[in-house]
C-alpha cells in the first residue's frame, strides 16, 4: 500500500497515559459523533434487491490469483498475469519465490500477508460447508496454500523468518508490471538479534489456522504447518521485540503500532485451537492482563490490532464445560468482545463507531473498507455463535439477537456490493458499476501476456499511470479503500486512499459472502432484510 502515516494507533501513541491501567471507555479512540438512536438499522431498510453472493464469493477468490508472486501454476485463472519475482531472495541465498503482492505495488510485506492468510483460514474454518456448496472450496484452499507455501520457505530455521521482500520506497519510485519489475528485491529478516514478536506471532497464527483447514484433506501438510507455527510462536515469545525496530524499511508502511502483545496472545489462541494443548490456553489466560487482552477495548480489528478477534475467540470458549475453571478471565475477554460488537451496532454508551450518512461503518479516510470487512466478519461469526450457544448480546442500548447482528453485517456487505449513495460496487468486477481506475500497477498497464514489450520504471508513470482511461485489466474481486465519510468516491488512479485494494480487505469477505449465500439459499423469496 501507499505510505501510510494515518494509522489509528499513531493516535494511540500520542496518549501519555499508561496503556493498560484505564477503564476501557477511556481507551476507545474514536470519538462519538452520531447520537445513539440516529441510525441503528436504517441502512438496511433501503436494501431491497438481493445480491448475487455466489458471484461475489467466486470473484473474491479470483482476486488472490491477481496478487500472486512467483511462478504461476497451469490452472491460473487470472490470465492477464504472468510469472514474476522469480529471483526473490537470491541476493541473500534463500528461495523466497511466491507469496502475495500486498496491494497495488510489489512489495511482499510479511505482517499483512500473514493476517490475510489467517482471515482466509478463519473464513474456511467457520464457513467451510457453505464455501464447498458454492463449489469454491478448492479455490479457497489454493488461496490459503499460496500464502502458507511461502511462509514455509520464509521460515528458514526455528529462529529466522524472512519478513519482507522489496521495500516501499524504491518500489513506489516505479510504476511497472510485476513481470517487468526492475526495483530492488532485497529481502529482510527477523532473528534472535533482530526480533519481531508481532510478525512471528501473526505468522504462527496464520499457519496454525491453516493447519486446521488442511487437517482432514492434507494431514501431512497440516502437520508441517503446525510444526512451523509452534516454532514461530516460541521464537516470537522468547525473543521479544517489535518487528519494525528490526526491519526499518517497513516503518512508513506497516509499522506495528499496537506492538506485539496482541499477536502473541492471538498466536497462542490459534495454536490452542489447532492443538487443544492447555499450554497455549494457559498463555492466553495467564497473560490476559499484562498483555492487554482484557484491558483493551478497541473498535478496530485489522492487520495491526488483533484484540477484538482474540476477545471474540476467547468468548466462544465460555460455551465449553472444559473451560469452566477459566470463567473469570474468559468473561473479561467476552466483555471486551461485546464492547467491540456493540460499538459496531451503535449500541454502546457513548463510544460507537461512526457511520456515513449511507450507513457504512467509518473509521478513517484511508482504506476504510478494511475495517468494514473485518467488522462484518466478526459480527457474522458472533451471530452464528449466538445461535449455537443460545445467547443474546447485551449492549448498553439494549439486548440484541443474532438476527439483528446478521442483518447489520448484511447491510455492510450490501453497501459494499452497490447498495449505497454512489450506486457503486466497491468489489471490483461485481455488478454493473465498479471502480475502473484501481490504484494497481499490474491492472493499470497492458497485460504482459498481450504485449511483452518492456515497460520501464518511469515509463509506466508517463504512459499508463497518468492516463484518464479505465485500467486495461479488471482486478476482479478486489475490495478498494472505498468512499469518504460522506459516501463520496472518486474513481481516480492517483486517489490511492480510496481506489487501492489490499489482500486483507477481501480475505474476511470470503467467509461473509459464503454465510450470506447460505441464508439466501435457505430463504430465496425473502431477503433477511425484508423480515425487518
Ligand atoms: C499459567 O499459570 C499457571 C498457574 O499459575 C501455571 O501453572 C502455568 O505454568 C502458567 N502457564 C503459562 C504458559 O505461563
Ligand atoms: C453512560 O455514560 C454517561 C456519560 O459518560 C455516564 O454518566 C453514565 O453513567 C453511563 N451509563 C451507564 C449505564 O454506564
Ligand atoms: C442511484 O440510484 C438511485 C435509484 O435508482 C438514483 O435515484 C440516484 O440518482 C443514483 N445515484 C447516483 C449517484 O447515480
Amino acid at each position: 500500500m501507499e505510505k501510510n502515516n494515518n494509522n489509528i494507533l499513531n493516535e494511540l501513541q500520542l496518549q501519555t497515559i499508561p496503556r493498560f491501567s484505564l477503564p476501557s471507555n477511556s481507551l476507545l479512540l474514536l470519538p462519538l459523533v452520531i447520537p445513539i438512536f440516529t441510525f441503528i438499522f436504517t441502512s438496511t431498510a433501503t436494501t431491497v434487491s438481493a445480491f448475487d453472493y455466489a458471484d461475489a464469493l467466486t470473484k473474491s477468490l479470483l482476486y488472490f490469483e491477481s496478487q500472486r508472486s512467483g511462478r504461476l501454476p497451469y490452472n491460473q485463472r487470472v490470465t492477464w498475469r504472468d510469472n514474476s519475482g522469480l529471483t526473490d531472495g537470491l541476493e541473500q541465498g534463500v528461495d523466497l519465490v511466491g507469496g502475495y503482492y500486498d496491494a497495488g505495488d510489489h512489495v511482499k510485506f510479511g505482517l499483512p500477508m500473514a493476517f490475510t492468510v489467517t482471515m482466509l483460514s478463519w473464513s474456511v474454518i467457520e464457513f467451510r460447508d457453505q464455501i464447498a456448496e458454492a463449489g469454491e472450496l478448492e479455490h479457497a484452499l489454493e488461496a490459503i496454500k499460496w500464502g502458507t507455501d511461502y511462509f514455509i520457505k520464509a521460515h528458514t530455521s526455528p529462529n529466522v523468518l524472512w519478513a519482507e521482500v522489496g521495500d516501499g520506497d524504491t518500489d513506489h519510485y516505479c510504476w511497472q508490471r510485476p513481470e517487468d519489475m526492475t526495483t530492488s528485491r532485497h529481502a529482510y529478516k527477523i532473528d534472535e538479534n533482530n526480533p519481531g514478536s508481532d510478525l512471528a506471532g501473526e505468522t504462527a497464527a496464520a499457519m496454525a489456522a491453516a493447519s486446521i483447514v488442511f487437517k482432514k484433506t492434507n494431514p501431512h501438510y497440516s502437520h508441517l504447518l503446525l510444526h512451523h507455527a509452534q516454532q514461530l510462536f516460541e521464537f516470537g515469545d522468547k525473543y521479544r521485540g517489535r518487528y519494525d525496530a528490526s526491519v526499518g524499511v517497513v516503518k512508513s508502511y506497516y509499522a506495528s503500532v499496537s506492538g506485539y502483545m496482541d499477536e502473541l496472545l492471538w498466536g497462542a489462541m490459534w495454536l490452542y485451537k489447532a492443538t487443544d494443548s492447555d499450554n497455549y490456553l494457559d498463555y492466553v489466560i495467564n497473560k490476559s492482563h499484562c498483555f492487554g487482552g482484557i484491558g483493551w477495548a478497541i473498535t478496530e480489528f485489522s492487520w495491526d490490532v488483533k484484540y477484538a478477534g482474540l476477545q471474540l475467540m476467547a468468548s466462544k470458549l465460555l460455551a465449553e464445560d472444559k473451560h469452566k475453571k477459566h470463567t473469570h478471565i474468559l468473561e473479561q475477554y467476552r466483555s471486551k468482545a461485546e464492547y467491540y460488537l456493540c460499538s459496531c451496532l451503535n449500541m454502546n454508551n457513548g463510544s460507537n463507531i461512526d457511520r456515513t450518512p449511507g450507513g457504512l461503518l467509518y473509521i478513517r479516510q484511508w482504506n476504510n473498507m478494511q475495517y468494514v470487512s473485518t467488522a462484518a466478519f466478526l459480527l457474522t461469526v458472533y451471530s452464528d455463535f449466538m445461535v449455537s450457544s443460545n445467547q443474546q448480546l447485551n449492549c448498553h442500548g439494549g439486548t440484541v439477537d443474532h438476527e439483528e447482528i446478521l442483518s447489520f453485517a448484511k447491510s455492510q456487505l450490501d453497501y459494499i456490493l452497490g447498495s449505497n449513495p454512489m450506486n457503486m460496487s466497491y468489489l471490483v468486477g461485481y455488478g454493473s458499476k465498479y471502480p475502473t481506475r484501481v490504484h494497481h500497477r499490474g491492472a493499470s498497464i497492458v497485460s504482459y501476456r498481450e504485449n511483452k514489450g518492456f515497460i520501464g520504471c518511469t515509463q509506466g508513470y508517463d504512459n499508463w499511470y497518468s492516463r484518464p482511461e479505465p485500467n486495461p485489466n479488471v482486478l476482479v474481486g478486489a475490495l478498494v479503500g472505498g468512499p469518504d465519510c460522506q459516501d463520496n468516491f472518486m474513481d481516480q488512479r492517483d486517489n490511492y486512499m480510496q481506489t487501492e485494494a489490499c489482500t486483507y480487505n477481501t480475505a474476511p469477505l470470503v467467509g461473509v459472502f459464503a454465510k450470506m449465500l447460505q441464508l439466501q439459499d435457505q430463504n430465496p423469496s425473502q431477503s433477511l432484510v425484508a423480515s425487518y
